[in-house]
């Protein structure tokens, strides 16, 4: 299940970090929503680290997304432990200050809260009054445990034992660990979207041990593709000549020629949600490929006759499928007619594609596995969204440019 741990800002917020781990060792998907108080105590790199999905606090990070609707929308359960005492008044009198108050509003899945608090805090008339309003409403309050609190006293209001949470969460939802071999469910904003990434770089046969190809690598395909698996996408890749291993649960094909690669292409992309075309396809092939090995004939040269090959992205732009975005990719340098941002413009109008992808290329910048820095346009060329940093960073940038496309 997809639970939705909340940390509000307390010394108990480590202990979260155990309720996390179980959770996590039982099978479930967990995403972090901490408030900006706790980070005092636990940072977000921890909470990313430890769920391996992003721990933002903030309503404003990934707009796009609507993210502080769809948190609480798609959690099976909500879990907020520790729950301090402005928190609860919080939640008993729906107030949505921050992502985990909205997420809190916007859920209809059960919710646990377990309380950590001094003594006084806990035992004072308002707090109890919460309390009473948040059972009242169906909202699981665990009752803290007695013993020693964060300075000398002690009393109730200490958390409970991460062990003692997480099956008063359970209970609730009638969970537990998941069966051995049962995978966890993807949870992000691309869940229910199916996309469709060509990467690497075709090879076009000369003869038998000869080809035309070109330096891409792979990277920033691929990275687009752990990076829309990582927020819950069902992606499929169509990888030209990629020598990289790819995560787990994302479907792979592997083609080498521009033509293998379009029919590849039009096979995934018939139900696909999302296109993306971030390989480098061969704009010509040889008319012949030779079956043996072409000899030096003492002419001192060797004439091709090269041919055009199929544009795959105009075929893709050019069939409209409703609800399905299509994506190019520009790897452009400038010339004496004009600078790359301007090619790159035009080629943006010429393409036709919801989005083109741009980055500068040339002196070695690019290529491989090095920072890249991208600028998104739309088909009339303007420009949409910019990316900067790994090629995983400008992945995820692509993704929100195209989350908030199909808006
Ligand atoms: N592309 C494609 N099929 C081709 C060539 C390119 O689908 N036969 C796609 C690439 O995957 C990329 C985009 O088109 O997403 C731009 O590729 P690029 O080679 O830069 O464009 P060209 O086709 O060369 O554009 P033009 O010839 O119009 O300048």
């Amino acid at each position: 299940m997809r639970v939705l741990l909340g940390v509000t800002g307390g010394v108990a917020a480590y202990k979260a970090a155990i309720v996390l781990r179980r959770l996590k060792e039982d099978g479930h998907t967990v995403r972090v929503v901490p408030t900006a108080a706790s980070l005092q105590f636990v940072g977000r790199a921890t909470w990313e680290a430890l769920s391996g999905l992003p721990a933002t606090a903030d309503t404003f990070d990934n707009v796009p997304a609507v993210e502080h609707v769809r948190l609480g929308q798609q959690a099976d359960l909500v879990l907020v432990a520790p729950a301090t005492a402005d928190f609860l008044g919080q939640l008993a009198h729906g107030e949505a200050r921050d992502l985990l108050g909205n997420a809190l509003l916007a859920t209809r899945a059960p919710v646990v809260v377990a309380p950590a608090m001094h003594t006084e805090m806990w035992e004072k008339a308002s707090t109890q009054a919460n309390v009473a309003t948040l059972r009242e409403r169906g909202i699981t309050v665990i009752e803290p445990a007695v013993g020693r609190l964060t300075g000398p006293d002690s009393g109730p209001g200490r958390l409970p034992e991460p062990e003692d949470i997480v099956a008063a969460a359970y209970a609730v939802v009638d969970g537990g660990p998941l069966p051995p071999g049962a995978s966890s469910v993807p949870w992000g904003d691309l869940v229910g979207l199916r996309i469709v990434i060509s990467a690497g770089g075709t090879r076009e046969p000369i003869d038998a041990v000869r080809f035309l190809g070109n330096r891409s690598s792979g990277h920033q395909g691929f990275a687009l593709a752990e990076a829309a698996r990582e927020r819950g996408a069902d992606v499929a890749v169509i990888a030209a000549n990629v020598a990289l291993p790819l995560g787990e649960g994302i479907a792979r094909v592997d083609v080498e020629t521009s033509a293998q690669l379009a029919d590849a292409v039009r096979a995934a992309a018939a139900d696909a949600d999302v296109v993306v075309m971030a390989a480098a396809v061969a704009d010509f092939r040889p008319r012949e490929v030779a079956a043996t090995k072409i000899k030096k004939d003492g002419t001192g040269a060797l004439s091709l006759e090269l041919v055009e090959t199929e544009d795959v992205l105009r075929a893709l732009v050019e069939e409209a499928v409703p609800g399905r975005t299509v994506v190019g990719f520009a790897a452009e340098t400038g010339d004496d007619a004009a600078s790359a941002l301007e090619h790159a413009r035009a080629k943006a109008r010429r393409k036709g594609a919801h989005l083109l992808v741009f980055n500068p290329v040339g002196e070695g910048r690019g290529f491989g596995d090095v920072p890249n820095r991208v600028t998104m346009l739309d088909a009339a060329g303007d420009e949409v969204a910019r990316g900067a940093g790994t090629k995983l960073a400008v992945a995820h940038a692509v993704l929100d440019a195209v989350v908030g496309g199909r808006h």
